[in-house]
């Protein structure tokens, strides 16, 4: 098994929540990018988009990356759009085993309707945009996710049926 786990996938599909539970399945030591990204700025990720905007964000999750990848005994939860700038999924792919947490643009709007004031890019959507908007974006986004070691479905995935594929491979 690899040193370090990558957990990728959109907004909303779990990676925090399933990303600390699994570091401690694993004995690894767990980071959320974002998390990482907000101690460092001192400021929360609406924050940092309202007074450096998207470009910087993203310059910083690249930084964010790069540090994180010189480590060992790793559980890394990535931001929903950090594999999809330039090479950064194939950097992540190399960095370590890339796990795609799927889940369906209908599962994705129930969980988001509820936090989308905390997402800079869902805030502005209405109730009857946000689908369409979510289902365009993971469009636009599916074919880097799939481009991970590793594809789950998100819908009753467990921490201990992660745990054994990560153990298997
Ligand atoms: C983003 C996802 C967010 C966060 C930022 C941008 C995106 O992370 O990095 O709001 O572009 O999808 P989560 O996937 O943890 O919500």
């Amino acid at each position: 098994m690899h040193s370090r786990v990558l957990l990728i996938g959109f907004m909303g599909s779990g990676k925090t929540t399933l990303g600390s539970r699994l570091a401690r399945s694993l004995n690894y030591d767990f980071v959320d990018m974002d998390q990482l990204i907000e101690k460092n700025a001192g400021m929360s990720i609406p924050d940092i988009f309202n007074e450096h905007g998207e470009a910087i964000f993203r310059k910083w999750e690249q930084k964010t990356l790069d540090e994180l990848c010189k480590r060992e005994l790793l559980v890394i939860s990535t931001g929903g759009g950090a594999p999809c700038q330039s090479s950064m999924m194939e950097q992540m792919n190399q960095c370590g085993t890339t796990v795609y947490i799927y889940l369906s643009a209908e599962t994705l709007l129930s969980r988001l309707q509820k936090s989308r004031t905390e997402r800079p890019l869902l805030k502005d959507k209405s109730e009857n945009e946000l689908m369409e908007y979510i289902k365009w974006l993971l469009k636009e986004r599916e074919h880097f996710y799939k481009k991970a070691s590793l594809i789950v479905d998100g819908e009753k995935l467990t921490v201990d049926t992660l745990t054994k594929i990560l153990k298997s491979t």
